[in-house]
């Protein structure tokens, strides 16, 4: 095992849940910790990558050396990725983002009235999926990162990994073999690619990390 394998690669990643408000006190959000991001951040880094870390709201520390960006909505995360995913070798996409948003924020707090009978509602929008408009760069241009997905799913786990694998034109997906991994310190995981699937069983997130980096070196074309 070579020591560095990231050495000379830039490696962008994002990680934990996304924030979506309703008004100024009340938001939609997701369990995700964002461990893994974290601990892949940490492994890149250690693999000699310079590693960027897009951040939605986590009680995490930034792993040293890692260059770190706070985002709150799916829109910030969208932005603040795509305007530099082409500069980067490699897009790792751990982050929990929420599907949907509330499609107006309210200005002031919804307020409980005496006597309202019915509960408020509002509508909900779609948040642009960030991962497949960084696969949709273009790779002639030497715009598109190696791009690695993750899967998270109740059921079917690698059917639903084999469909996003190809919808979302990925080279590797990694799915989350660990029934509730959220907050947990460990998780398995299962890599899944056009050539097939391997198991890295049941372990600390960081070291699942570091063998994911080893994975994921191995697969890029070689230096210039
Ligand atoms: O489609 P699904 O949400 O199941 O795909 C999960 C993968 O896509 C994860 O890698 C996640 O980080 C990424 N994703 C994204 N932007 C979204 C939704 C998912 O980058 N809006």
């Amino acid at each position: 095992l070579q020591a560095k394998p990231l050495a000379g690669r830039s490696v962008l990643i994002t990680a934990g849940p996304t924030f979506e408000p309703i008004d100024p006190v009340r938001g939609l959000t997701n369990r995700s910790s964002g461990k893994m991001g974290f601990a892949i951040a940490r492994a890149a880094r250690e693999a000699g990558a310079e590693v960027t870390l897009i951040a939605g709201p986590v009680h995490l520390d930034t792993p040293r050396g890692v260059r770190r960006v706070d985002v709150q909505t799916a829109l910030q995360m969208h932005e603040a990725v795509l305007s530099q995913a082409a500069q980067f070798d490699v897009f790792v996409a751990t982050a929990a983002v929420a599907d949907w948003r509330p499609a107006q924020l309210t200005e002031h707090k919804i307020k409980k009235k005496a006597g309202d009978k019915a509960a408020p509602s509002f509508e909900l929008t779609e948040n642009p999926d960030i991962l497949a408009d960084v696969s949709a760069l273009s790779a002639t241009a030497g715009q598109r990162p190696f791009c690695v997905g993750f899967a998270a799913e109740s059921q079917d786990l690698l059917k639903h990994a084999r469909e996003k694998l190809v919808r979302k034109k990925l080279p590797l997906i990694v799915a989350n073999l660990g029934p509730a991994t959220f907050g947990r310190d460990d998780n398995a995981l299962l890599l899944v690619d056009a050539q097939g699937e391997r198991e890295l069983p049941q372990d600390d997130k960081l070291n699942l990390a570091r063998e994911l980096v080893q994975e994921i070196a191995r697969r890029l074309p070689a230096n210039l």
